[in-house]
């Protein structure tokens, strides 16, 4: 059940760095065929697909593979091309009409297939040649919480088997024994996301920007706000706002920044300039690091999160934020929480 808690959402969200701290060090035991290919292809529909387009950075800067990321939704349709390799299906039921479908067609493209899932025993566990299990545990609430976060820690995990041994490493490896204390962090400071909730609740729609592998989480971010609170959410790529999305900044429509202190903080800090150049109201989710250089830019509000040890770490903080963010905006306008309208738990028509 969920105990003492309003929602089973609200349960899962808290479970997170619980499931961190003991998948965290858990040793993973991945397939020949993966250690032995030079292309990972990487599928899943809505959240899972998120944490596999995080996982593309991942694959790609620490195990330096060629990843290609396909929507399994649009995938098989187009009866691709395919390089020899190995895919992944990442989804948290196994039980997904379009992954499954995407990781047939794979398979009979000669491809080696994983199923990243989070239920043993489920249609695509049984279709694929290595299962890798998320080990979140059941998630009932329809939002995906907790096995989005299993899924980035599995993908991660994977990237640091696949990386060579050497100092950078082990500063991941050190900086994931400390995460689970800095999400706990997140819950302490909940009445602040709170209150960036009460600012969001009346409005019509809500953009969320991100750079980089915080693109993806801004993309999770409005999906999560979309399906619980019923306020259109739309992710954007902050470097794409010039080439269209600027139109639609006014006094109205909140603006959603994930800027955490990476490589890519200077140029987003840019964009949250254009922003509030022309009204827009925006709010910032950061690090203690980036904040520290936010100050007397005229935003909104901050939230800040403890500062990772690495940029690998950022995303399980800043998902963290914006999922108790769209938790809250539902709250307040007294939406079913843990069963939104209109959706499924598991999609098993295409
Ligand atoms: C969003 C959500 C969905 C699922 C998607 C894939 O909160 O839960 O977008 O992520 O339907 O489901 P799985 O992971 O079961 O394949």
């Amino acid at each position: 059940g969920r105990g003492e808690f309003h929602h089973y959402m609200l349960k899962e969200m808290y479970e997170q760095p619980e499931i961190v701290l003991k998948e965290g060090t858990r040793p993973i035991v991945i397939p020949e065929a993966l250690k032995d290919s030079s292309h990972i292809t990487l599928v899943g529909c809505g959240s899972a697909f998120y944490a596999a387009w995080c996982g593309k950075y991942y694959l790609e800067q620490l195990a330096q593979r060629i990843v290609t990321l396909e929507l399994a939704s649009e995938f098989h349709y187009r009866n691709p091309m395919v390089q020899p390799g190995v895919t992944i299906a990442v989804s948290q039921s196994g039980e997904t009409a379009d992954t499954l479908k995407a990781i047939q067609y794979m398979e009979q493209k000669g491809q080696y297939t994983i199923g990243m899932v989070n239920m043993p025993y489920s249609s695509i566990s049984r279709y694929v040649q290595y299962e890798l299990l998320t080990r979140a545990g059941p998630e009932i609430g329809v939002a995906s919480t907790k096995a989005f976060t299993a899924q980035l820690l599995c993908l991660l995990k994977i990237s640091l088997t696949l990386m060579k041994e050497g100092e950078k490493k082990q500063h991941v490896l050190k900086g994931l024994q400390q995460l689970p204390m800095d999400m706990q962090k997140i819950f302490f400071k909940a009445s602040q996301l709170q209150d960036i909730a009460q600012h969001l609740v009346h409005a019509k729609g809500i953009i969320y920007l991100g750079r980089g592998i915080s693109y993806p989480i801004a993309l999770e971010g409005a999906l999560k706000i979309s399906e619980l609170s019923y306020i259109h959410g739309q992710g954007f790529a902050a470097g794409e706002l010039k080439h269209g999305p600027l139109a639609l900044i006014d006094g109205l429509t909140p603006v959603v920044v994930v800027a955490p202190m990476d490589q890519f903080f200077e140029k987003t800090v840019s964009n949250i300039y254009e922003v509030c150049a022309r009204e827009g109201k925006v709010f910032v989710i950061t690090d203690e690091a980036g904040a520290t250089q936010l100050a007397g830019v005229p935003v909104q509000d901050i939230f800040v999160y403890p500062s990772p040890k690495a940029w690998e770490l950022h995303p399980f903080l800043s998902v963290l934020s914006l999922q108790l963010i769209a938790y809250y905006t539902a709250l307040h306008k007294g939406c079913s929480i843990d069963q939104p309208r209109n959706l499924a738990k598991s999609v098993t028509v295409e």
